[in-house]
C-alpha cells in the first residue's frame, strides 16, 4: 500500500510487472512492521526490511515472515555496493531526515544499473494546510515555501518525533541530484470504495487535494 488513498501495488505496478518481482532482491526502507516485504516475499521476491527503530523491527517479528529485519539508518545502509534490484519506501524514512540525499545516494549505491526505487512521502502541499481531515483542513495555514521542521519533543526538550518539509521542486532536484531518473510522479486520486479517514486523510480532503507523492526513480 503506496499510501492512506489505499493505492496498492496489484494496481499501480510501480515496481514493475509482478511476475517479475520473483527472485528479485528488493529493500524496503523505513519498513516499519514489513508490511510491503510481507507482500513482496507473498509474491516469490527477496526483501529485506531496513527500518531504524528496533521496536518497529519487534512488530515485524512478531506478525512474521521468511525475510531478515536489519535495524539501520536508511543514510548509511549496511550493505555492499549493486546488491539489489529494487528499493521501495512507503512514508519510511524520507519524510524524517534532514539530508534526503544522503539517503538517495545511498539507495543509488545499493543498487544494481537499472535498478529502480519507488517511494511515497506525504504531498509537499500538505504542509500548507492543518492537519485536520473535516473542513478546518482545507484551509491553508502556513507557508508551503517554509522549511523548518516540524518537531515534537518531551518534557525534557527532547525532540521524540521530527518531520522535514521539502517542496515538490526540491524532492525533484533531491532525485535527480543523487543520480537517479525520475520516471514518474504519481499523486493516487482518493477512491470512491474509500470511506475510512486516518490522521488528516478522509474523503473530505481526498477529493480536493492530494495526500500522497510517489516517485519513481531509475538507477540508469
Ligand atoms: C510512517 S512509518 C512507515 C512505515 C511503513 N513503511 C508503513 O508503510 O507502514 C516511517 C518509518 O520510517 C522509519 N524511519 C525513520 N527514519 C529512518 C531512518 N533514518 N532510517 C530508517 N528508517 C527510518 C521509522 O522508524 C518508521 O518505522
Amino acid at each position: 500500500m503506496w499510501g492512506p488513498e489505499g493505492l496498492d501495488e496489484v494496481e499501480a505496478e510501480l515496481l514493475g510487472p509482478p511476475e517479475e518481482l520473483k527472485g528479485r532482491d528488493v529493500l524496503e526502507l523505513g519498513a516499519g512492521a514489513a508490511q510491503c516485504s510481507r507482500w513482496l516475499a507473498a509474491q516469490g521476491a527477496r526483501p529485506v526490511a531496513l527500518d531504524i527503530s528496533h521496536r518497529q523491527l519487534q512488530h515485524a517479528l512478531r506478525i512474521g515472515g521468511e525475510f531478515p529485519l536489519v535495524c539501520a539508518d536508511a543514510g548509511a545502509l549496511p550493505f555492499a555496493d549493486v546488491s539489489f534490484d529494487l528499493a521501495c519506501s512507503a512514508y519510511g524514512a524520507l519524510p524524517f531526515v534532514a539530508d534526503p540525499r544522503l539517503v538517495l545516494r545511498e539507495v543509488r549505491r545499493v543498487l544494481r544499473p537499472g535498478g529502480r526505487l519507488v517511494f511515497s512521502v506525504t504531498h509537499p502541499i500538505r504542509w500548507a494546510f492543518p492537519d485536520e481531515p473535516g473542513p478546518e483542513g482545507l484551509s491553508v495555514s502556513g507557508s508551503y515555501f517554509d522549511r523548518t521542521p516540524y518537531v515534537e519533543q518531551d518534557d525534557t526538550g527532547h525532540a521524540v518525533y521530527v518531520e522535514h518539509h521539502r517542496t515538490l521542486g526540491d524532492r525533484v532536484r533531491d532525485v535527480v541530484a543523487s543520480g537517479f531518473r525520475l520516471v514518474d510522479l504519481v499523486e493516487p486520486e482518493w477512491p470512491e470504495w474509500n470511506t475510512s479517514e486516518w490522521g488528516g486523510w478522509s474523503p473530505l480532503r481526498g477529493a480536493l487535494i492530494p495526500g500522497t507523492a510517489i516517485f519513481v526513480c531509475v538507477r540508469d
